[in-house]
């Protein structure tokens, strides 16, 4: 089998640790997500998959984030069944593959074009009224080619941290201001997450750099009329039960830490 060689750097080569943290969680005893087809991606990737350091705790953590944004996503889609799915970054992340909408619901998965080529040739192309976009997120053009005729859930995981707070905020204002209603759903780096943004591996080996953090997740609810936090739960604490006993214990610690229990967030905002 022709594996496909990595010539993606930066923001869009992050995109391989989160799928090796899908694919470890695949193969473990207990799965959060069990993707399978996460598993059978990085089998056919040339890539040194040890640069991400990710092992089965910080995999266990992704996928229980991860899952997290795919329960609130299946609850939006259960109250609004022809609602439009935006997916951005979606990287080599199968959440429309997991999600299996019916065919009522629009999903767009958007990302860079480098990236979205790498997608097609290793991911199956979900069933129904699916297509992809291939754009930066902030650019100016795309979202305008999306009808605003329905409810809009946009989702977008492994995201924030690359944008800068400007761009954040535009995009923001860009989806709540074209759609008439839906749910924004996303996770964050705390502003001490980024200051430690050379302490994760997987950021510091593809020579990413972080810019955006959010303290206050109400902050953003000036940012748009109506905008509202649903929730905002601390990364370190989502999914722990189901971790291994080292991480669960690494992460209590952590919480602990005043300074260390807000290092991210997993938000759900309704406009
Ligand atoms: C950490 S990965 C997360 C990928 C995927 N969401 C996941 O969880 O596996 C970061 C992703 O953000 C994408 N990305 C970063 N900045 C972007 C932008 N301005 N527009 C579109 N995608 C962007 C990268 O290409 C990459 O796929």
């Amino acid at each position: 089998m022709e594996r496909e060689k990595i010539t993606l750097t930066g923001a869009q080569e992050t995109m391989l640790a989160t799928l090796y943290a899908r694919a470890l969680d695949y193969r473990a005893p207990d799965p959060v997500l069990a993707d399978r087809a996460a598993a059978d991606a990085v089998e056919r990737i040339d890539y040194d998959f040890a640069r991400t350091r990710i092992k089965p705790t910080t995999a266990a953590g992704v996928a229980a984030r991860g899952k997290q944004l795919d329960d609130w996503t299946r609850e939006f889609l259960a109250e609004h069944p022809t609602a439009t799915v935006l997916h951005l970054a979606c990287g080599l992340d199968t959440r429309a593959q997991r999600m299996d909408p019916p065919d009522t619901v629009r999903w767009i998965d958007v990302d860079y074009p480098g990236v979205l080529d790498l997608r097609r040739r290793l991911l199956p192309e979900p069933a129904g009224d699916y297509r992809m976009v291939a754009a930066s997120v902030t650019d100016e053009g795309w979202l305008e080619e999306v009808p605003a005729d329905r409810p809009t859930v946009a989702v977008f995981e492994g995201l924030t941290m690359y944008l800068t707070k400007d761009e954040g905020r535009r995009l923001i204002q860009r989806i709540t201001g074209r759609f008439e209603h839906g749910r924004l759903l996303f996770d964050c780096y705390g502003t001490v997450g980024i200051r430690l943004q050379k302490l994760v591996p997987a950021v510091r080996n593809a020579g990413a750099t972080l810019h955006w953090g959010i303290d206050d997740p109400h902050e953003l609810e000036a940012w748009h009329p109506g905008l509202r936090c649903l929730d905002a739960l601390r990364s370190i604490e989502v999914g722990r039960d189901k971790m291994p006993r080292a991480g669960r214990i690494q992460l209590r610690v952590l919480g602990l830490l005043p300074g260390m229990r807000d290092v991210g967030r997993i938000l759900r905002y309704a406009y």
